[in-house]
């Protein structure tokens, strides 16, 4: 079995290896450019990893943990303009450094590249059904998103409709990744279905935990703005718990700040975050995370392969929601 930091610098080095020489330039400069920045790279990783789970030349999927990052590059270009966010792994996201327009194109070439890779050397008795979950899967993805612009506007947002939206926004690329890695590696679908659920429940964690470091984040370490969601008024659990713990008087400070249009951005960031300490949204999050994080294990025990076999992904998954970035 590989360590997750073996793959993790298998990846690196292969995308690092990869070149996008077509033109124009101004449509491919972005893609390098965010490639280079790289981030944590988990959904490759974690494709490699349930692969390895069968099989040892992960090599032969390289391609298509390639095609996932690729993916997931594109869903952040979109996703940073969408959230009106600056900063990202450390750096100007692209529709600061270029301009809108280069955002929502190079994105939308990323998408297709990323097909191409997914489909590049997939044997072809496989090819049919990883390219089916992965277009459902970026599908879903779209609705997830739609889901969080239109909870922006809202008030009512309940715990399950935000869990079922992070499910759709972040959980189903992880849960994909490794049903795609253990198909490839011959895993019986009973294995693939226990790798996609245990994806599913470690993406809801995961999501949580990012919403949780966009409040309480280190700045220095995070790499995006501390308070964008703040700023936009998503509906992270931070928020709608504290819209259902609040007092009255918490209640109507939350929903001034909610509601107002001119206003100093450190300013709203402070005195949300202040709420929030005051109401203890910030442990209740926490305690979520160690919830999902249970199911997420639960699941991958039951995955048919020595424990010794499935602990590197136990290991991952711990570093993961201990993480600060
Ligand atoms: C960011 O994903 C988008 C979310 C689903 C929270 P990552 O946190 O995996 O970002 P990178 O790729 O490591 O930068
Ligand atoms: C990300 O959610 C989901 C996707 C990119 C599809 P966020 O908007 O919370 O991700 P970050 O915080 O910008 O990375
Ligand atoms: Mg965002
Ligand atoms: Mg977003
Ligand atoms: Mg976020």
């Amino acid at each position: 079995m590989f360590k997750s930091s073996e793959l993790l610098e298998l990846v690196n080095t292969h995308i690092a290896g990869l070149a996008f020489t077509r033109e124009p330039r101004g449509l491919y400069e972005p893609v390098s450019y965010v490639l280079s920045l790289g981030g944590k790279r988990i959904r490759p990783v974690l494709m490699l990893m349930a692969y390895n789970l069968y099989k040892k030349d992960v090599e032969s999927v390289l391609n298509q943990a390639v095609g996932i990052e690729v993916y997931h590059n594109y869903t952040l270009l979109h996703d940073d303009l969408m959230d009106k966010a600056e900063r990202r792994r450390g750096k100007a996201t692209v529709h600061k450094v270029w301009n809108e327009n280069t955002a929502i194109l190079s994105g939308d070439a990323m998408l297709v590249l990323a097909y191409r890779f997914m489909a590049a050397g997939c044997p072809s008795e496989l090819l049919a059904k990883v390219l089916d979950l992965f277009s459902l899967t970026a599908l879903e993805i779209c609705e997830g998103q739609q889901y969080d612009m239109d909870f922006e506007a809202r008030l009512d947002v309940t715990e399950a409709e935000y869990l079922e939206m992070i499910r759709l926004k972040t959980s189903v690329l992880l849960a994909s990744s490794l049903k795609i890695g253990a198909w490839l590696g011959g895993a019986t679908e009973g294995d693939a279905s226990l790798l996609y659920d245990f994806g599913i429940n470690l993406g809801v964690a995961f999501q949580l935990k990012d919403d949780w470091l966009d409040v309480y984040g280190n700045p220095d370490i995070f790499g995006k703005n501390i308070g964008g969601d703040i700023l936009c008024n998503k509906k992270t659990y931070l928020l709608i718990q504290a819209l259902g713990h609040c007092d009255e008087e918490q209640a109507r400070q939350l929903h001034r700040w909610l509601a107002a249009t001119d206003f100093n951005p450190d300013e709203k960031i402070t005195a949300v975050k202040s709420l929030y300490d005051a109401i203890g949204v910030g442990s209740m999050c926490l305690q979520k995370i160690e919830e999902y994080t249970a199911l997420a294990a639960n699941f991958l025990e039951q995955v048919n392969v020595p424990a010794s076999t499935k602990a590197e992904l136990k290991v991952l998954m711990n570093r993961l929601m201990d993480r600060e970035v």
